[in-house]
């Protein structure tokens, strides 16, 4: 089977961590967060792969390369960013299957432990044209939901709402039959979610909901990429592209953890990073060459290529940019957000969004 993978986005929600790099390619419990979703999809059986780039496309081949995680890859890119549908379109200018195949479509920064094939065995049985991965969530109202019937076809796209009608959700991941791909407009922006499917079901086309509520994140934010990293190490969610067992933390090559400091709650200690003694760092990302310094408490927090936290310092649900430098006796909270290279002198002054 192939499939295309949606990664042009510019992941404005994860910035600074963005800036540099695009959002399916940071690191997360230790391999570029895509190497998670290729050795899935290889998993349930895909041997192609389109990626579907254009925000600073050419690092995915550069990532990559022609094979990765048992797949063949290509790369289609996008002059101008053609939103979800467009995107879908562009891509199938480089697929080979035929018009009644099915083509499995992957966002690029959603962590599943859905049952693929399960979903395209679902999708060929009722000769649908799309066929959605639906999740179950406990606050509807923060996303558009899809309502089905007892055969479970989607009966509707709807908008979020306070009063959703259901608590399932799109779960970003869908079988499309190939003719209903090639039905999208060509070289037009085009959104799936607003425009695609609303429009397939407004016509009397099946799109069927695929029911499955094992483990699902949207890493579009801090908080869920740092969850969503730390439940790999964990092992909450089994990927094949882990590098190592799971377990209370991932330790990677040349990094040095003092025997004095704690390192828990799935935190990955990235390259060259160093925690020194009397340190604690839990439920976090530490890129590569980070330091925290001694006494330096770090939680639920990313810290970016090169970022140092000065002894004695407090990060709670921060975001450090490449670089950033935190002196000693700073606190910070609250989803705080540091820009690259920003230096915080020695202080005692505590930052939070919540002040
Ligand atoms: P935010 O800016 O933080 O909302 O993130 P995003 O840019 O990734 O947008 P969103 O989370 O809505 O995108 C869902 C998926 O579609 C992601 O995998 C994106 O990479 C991808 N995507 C969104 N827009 C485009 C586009 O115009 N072109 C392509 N190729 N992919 C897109």
């Amino acid at each position: 089977m192939e499939a295309i993978l949606l990664v042009g986005g510019q992941g404005t929600r994860l910035r600074p961590l963005t800036i540099s790099t695009p959002k399916p390619l940071l690191p997360t419990a230790g391999v570029p967060f895509l190497a998670h979703q290729l050795a899935r999809a290889h998993a349930a059986g895909v041997e192609r792969i389109v990626f579907a780039t254009s925000y600073r496309a050419e690092m995915f081949e550069a990532a990559f390369g022609r094979r990765a995680h048992g797949v063949e890859l290509v790369y289609v890119s996008e002059e101008e960013p053609l939103g979800t549908g467009g995107a879908i379109r562009n891509a199938a200018r480089a697929l080979t299957c035929g018009p009644d195949d099915p083509v499995l479509i992957l966002n690029g920064d959603i962590l599943s432990g859905h049952d693929i094939r399960a979903q395209v065995e679902l999708h060929e049985k009722t000769g649908a044209a799309v066929t959605l991965h639906l999740t179950e969530v406990d606050d509807p109202s923060r996303f558009g939901c899809v309502p089905t019937d007892d055969e479970g076809r989607v009966t509707a796209f709807l908008e979020k709402t306070p009063n959703p009608v259901t608590n399932r959700i799109n779960a970003g991941c869908y079988v499309f039959r190939r003719s209903a791909i090639d039905a999208i407009p060509a070289d037009t922006v085009v959104s799936v979610e607003r425009e695609t499917f609303p429009g397939l079901i407004a016509s009397g086309a099946v799109v069927m909901g695929h029911v499955e509520t094992g483990y699902w994140m949207d890493v579009g934010t801090p908080q869920a990429f740092v969850r969503g990293s730390c439940d790999l190490v964990l092992g909450r969610l089994a990927s094949p592209a882990m590098p190592g067992e799971p377990g209370e933390r991932l330790v990677l090559d040349g990094a040095v953890v003092s025997p004095g400091a704690v390192v828990r709650g799935g935190t990955t200690v990235g390259r060259g990073a160093v925690v020194e003694a009397g340190a604690t760092v839990s439920g976090s990302v530490l890129l590569d060459e980070v330091v925290v310094a001694e006494g330096a408490t770090v939680c639920d927090s990313v810290l970016s290529r090169g970022a140092r936290v000065g002894p004695g310092a407090v990060l709670e649900g921060v975001v450090l940019g490449d670089g950033a430098v935190v002196g000693p006796g700073n606190e910070l909270r609250g989803g705080l957000r540091v820009w690259p290279g920003i230096e915080l002198p020695p202080t005692a002054v505590r930052f939070s969004t919540d002040a």
